[in-house]
């Protein structure tokens, strides 16, 4: 409203942003895939970093996770998923997994994904060339603890913790260990994707509980309690 007041003439003195980094995007020219792990509204993120990779040639393995069927979208022939696989059927597997068995494999994403890295291993699957997690905290740690020991570069796209995104109120601060010393940095000017093996989970998680009194109240004064 403000801006649309602006006569001609006017300036706007400055302006915060936007900031952080983009998405680094590598060619894999062996057939090497890129996974991707989803959980729930965290496949939207995850869309646009994938079709990226897919344009410019990359495998691309997606592992989109749900609670249940009921609380799935964007699966169908005519919706996006559905399209990109149509757009790109040599380049894109999807494989879904739902908690409840409701659809698909039966339990987490890190089931497949735990499957193919072993493949990997044992000389029988595509190597996987990096994976990008993007979803509940949980879900990213356990992503990033099943990585670690092959080694796969593991990168967790944070973006769901930030406030104002201008680098000021200090809430989407993550602890990382660099060289055995533990720093903070912001997601919103450092990330929002991580390197998740320097993340330090155990001190960031917490977090996520700051409030679980007052989303209590809340659900129980709304009848979800
Ligand atoms: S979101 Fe507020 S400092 Fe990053």
């Amino acid at each position: 409203m403000k801006i649309n007041q602006m006569e001609v003439g006017d300036v706007i003195s400055g302006i915060a942003g936007p900031l952080g980094l983009p998405s680094q995007l590598h060619p894999y020219e062996n057939g090497e895939t890129v996974v991707f792990t989803a959980g729930g509204v965290g496949l939207p993120p995850v869309y646009p970093i994938m079709r990226e990779h897919l344009r410019r040639g990359n495998h691309v393995t997606l592992i989109s996770g749900f609670r249940t069927r009921d609380l799935m979208f964007w699966a169908e022939p005519d919706q996006r998923i559905g399209l990109l696989q149509a757009e790109f059927p040599e380049l894109l597997d999807v494989i879904y997994t739902t908690n409840d068995g409701s659809f698909g494999i039966d339990g987490f994403v890190t089931g497949p994904l735990e499957e193919m890295l072993k493949n990997m291993k044992a000389g029988t699957g595509r190597t996987v060339g990096e994976v990008v997690t993007i979803g509940p905290p949980l879900m990213m740690r356990a992503v990033s603890d099943l990585t670690k020991p092959y080694g796969v570069k593991t990168v967790a796209s944070l973006n769901s913790i930030m406030v104002d995104a201008t680098g000021m109120c200090g809430a989407c601060m993550v602890p990382v260990t660099i060289d055995g010393k533990m720093v903070r940095k912001h997601a919103c000017i450092d990330g929002p994707e991580l390197d998740a093996h320097l993340i330090d989970w155990d001190k960031f998680l917490p977090r996520f509980l700051q409030f679980r009194k007052q989303e209590d109240e809340n659900k129980s004064r709304h009848g979800f309690g």
